[in-house]
């Protein structure tokens, strides 16, 4: 199996059974996401603790690229504190804008949506969950577009 197969079946696999997917009863924290160009949106809701992010979880109707990276990145967030939250959010934001550059090793499983960087369309799918997130983190209640 080479690593496009490899990033293809994590892409399948939290599309198809997402991870941390449902309503959050004790959030603290919350944003709406949407994705202008198709209509998807995403809602998000979390528990910030002092500054970790105890739990997260999601919501919404979205493409396969967007369900998986939320899935994504709800398991590579969960615990952690906001300025690593902060350092991982701009490392996603290189890999998915950077053509030229590998994926990063310290991005584990988040690098498989590094395919989506040859689509820019298809970049704001992969992206929109970090913007939410970014939104729910400062507490911003504005609706999130990622245009
Ligand atoms: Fe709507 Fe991907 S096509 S978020």
């Amino acid at each position: 199996m080479d690593l496009a197969d490899l990033y293809r079946d994590v892409i399948v696999d939290h599309n198809r059974n997402p991870r941390n997917f449902g309503p959050l009863d004790d959030a603290n924290r919350h944003a709406d996401g949407h994705n202008p160009l198709c209509g998807d949106r995403l809602t998000l809701r979390l528990v910030l603790d002092g500054d970790v992010i105890r739990d997260l979880r999601f919501e919404g109707k979205g493409c396969a690229i967007s369900t998986a990276s939320a899935s994504l990145m709800t398991e590579a967030v969960k615990g952690h504190s906001l300025a690593e939250v902060e350092t991982l959010f701009h490392t996603v934001h290189d890999m998915l804008t950077r053509q030229d550059a590998p994926a990063p090793a310290s991005l584990g499983k988040l690098a498989a949506l590094s395919g989506v960087r040859e689509f820019p369309s298809r970049v704001k799918c992969a992206s929109l969950c970090w913007h939410t997130l970014n939104a729910a983190l400062h507490d911003d209640q504005k609706p999130v577009s990622t245009e």
